[in-house]
């Protein structure tokens, strides 16, 4: 169904539909009778954290920020900038952010740092990706959906050059199209 850009699908949109559930169960177990804030990390966990909060069942809140490490291309540049915080303040909430991709770490060491001076009750964080080979900087997450190698993915919200989010499977890119 995809054209020449897609070098094949890592992931089908069955496949995150199921891990999307079972990660909602098991988030509305751990916390029934609290009431949670799932905080989306734009752009990229967009589409994730639509299916995760519909598939939570309980008291949520949402709430968006967003955050920046990469540049146009592929490559991290270690920094992060705040784009947008959040809407409300956290003190005292159940926090649990909700991410794309860990991979250096830098991001999400970042925001997980920024939050925690603002006394949550709890943080905790949720990400559909983890490429754990690719870490400067340690960082694990609390709700993992999938493990995957070092390879370029796009679609469900995960963006090459802004483009590709909207593709319902996450799928490796073709070398070509990052090749200089
Ligand atoms: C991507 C992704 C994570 C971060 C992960 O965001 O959504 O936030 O990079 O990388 P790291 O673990 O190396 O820090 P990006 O800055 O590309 O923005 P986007 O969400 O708008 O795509």
């Amino acid at each position: 169904m995809y054209g020449k850009e897609i070098k094949k699908v890592l992931i089908s949109k069955e496949d995150i539909a199921k891990r999307v559930a079972e990660i909602g169960e098991l988030i509305s177990k751990e916390y029934e009778g609290e009431r949670i804030t799932l905080v989306c990390t734009l752009r990229g966990a967009c589409v994730f954290f639509a299916d995760l909060m519909r598939a939570i069942k309980g008291d949520v809140e949402i709430d968006f920020i967003a955050a920046s490490s990469y540049g146009s291309g592929m490559s991290t540049s270690g920094e992060v900038k705040l784009v947008k915080d959040l809407s409300e303040p956290i003190k005292g909430k159940n926090i649990i952010v909700v991410e794309d991709i860990i991979d250096t770490g830098v991001t999400l060491s970042y925001l997980k740092r920024l939050l925690l001076t603002r006394e949550p009750k709890s943080l905790k964080i949720c990400s559909l990706l983890d490429k754990p080979s690719r870490r400067k900087v340690e960082f694990k997450g609390d709700y993992i959906g999938f493990e995957i190698e070092n390879e370029f993915v796009v679609g469900y919200g995960l963006d090459f050059d802004q483009k590709l989010r909207h593709y319902p499977d996450v799928c490796v890119l073709a070398p070509e199209m990052y090749a200089e």
